[in-house]
């Protein structure tokens, strides 16, 4: 029994579970991310997506149950994904050798720092996306099954527009050093490895952060109306 104390405690086992919810959550912001390029298709075709993920897994799901599977793993990729963050950074803070190798010291700290603050960005960029695009508790005027019309009238507010692209920036920041650090924790690195999944990291969050900023960014500019 003692062994699996060992390995849960274990800093290395704490990297897997970042890396594999990391991956996960990952996953889904691919997804959505394709999902909400629909947007360029019009309202019927982004519409009819929404709905249509409320049917997956139809007869054997009832209508939007399936949703709710999937929304449960997520929150549980979510939840393990910051516990292992938290857990890593008292393990390092503990492990912390004062004034030794000062220089490779500050540059981990400045990288680790970076994901930390932009993880908590993110997740309160959740916590508002929720309650203003699912929920619509924060949005002036919402229409429930209305997506479309949702989208096009939160973003036609600046300052709405101006904290998603600014949240995705900092997705796109922390894309690119999570997936780094993933390929790291999962022992693809080394060799011609470090140079295809600094290639991968940057082309990913380059291509999610900049898709994500086009939507406000279309609606401002009256491209999508
Ligand atoms: C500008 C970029 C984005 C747009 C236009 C957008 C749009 C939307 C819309 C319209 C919904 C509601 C869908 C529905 O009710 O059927 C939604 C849900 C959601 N979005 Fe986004 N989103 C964006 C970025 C993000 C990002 C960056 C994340 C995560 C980091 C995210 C996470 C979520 C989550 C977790 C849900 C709830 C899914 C559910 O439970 O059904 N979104 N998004």
């Amino acid at each position: 029994m003692g062994w699996i104390i060992d390995l849960y405690r274990s800093p290395m086992a704490k990297k897997a579970v970042m890396a594999v919810t990391g991956l996960m959550l990952f996953g889904f912001v691919v997804t959505h991310m394709l999902g909400n390029l629909k947007l360029y298709l019009g309202p019927e075709k982004l519409n009819a997506y929404a709905h249509g993920l409320r049917e997956i897994g139809e007869p054997f799901f009832g209508h939007g149950q399936f949703l709710w599977v999937a929304r449960t793993g997520l929150l549980v990729a979510v939840g393990l994904h910051i516990l292992s963050a938290w857990q890593l950074t008292q393990i390092n803070r503990r492990a912390r050798p004062e004034g030794y190798r000062k220089e490779t010291h500050e540059k981990s700290t400045y990288a680790s720092r970076t994901m930390r603050w932009g993880g908590v960005i993110i997740l309160l960029f959740v916590v508002y996306h929720l309650l203003h695009l699912t929920t619509g508790d924060v949005h002036s005027d919402f229409k429930a099954g209305d997506v479309y019309h949702n989208v096009v009238s939160g973003f036609s507010n600046p300052l709405t527009s101006a904290f998603y692209i600014l949240a995705n920036i900092a997705l796109g920041f922390h894309l690119f050093h999570g997936l780094w650090s993933m390929f790291q924790s999962l022992g693809l690195n080394g060799g011609r490895f470090n140079h295809l999944r600094k290639q991968f990291a940057v082309a990913f969050a380059v291509v999610i952060s900049a898709a994500n900023i086009s939507f406000p960014l279309a609606v401002l500019t009256g491209l999508v109306q």
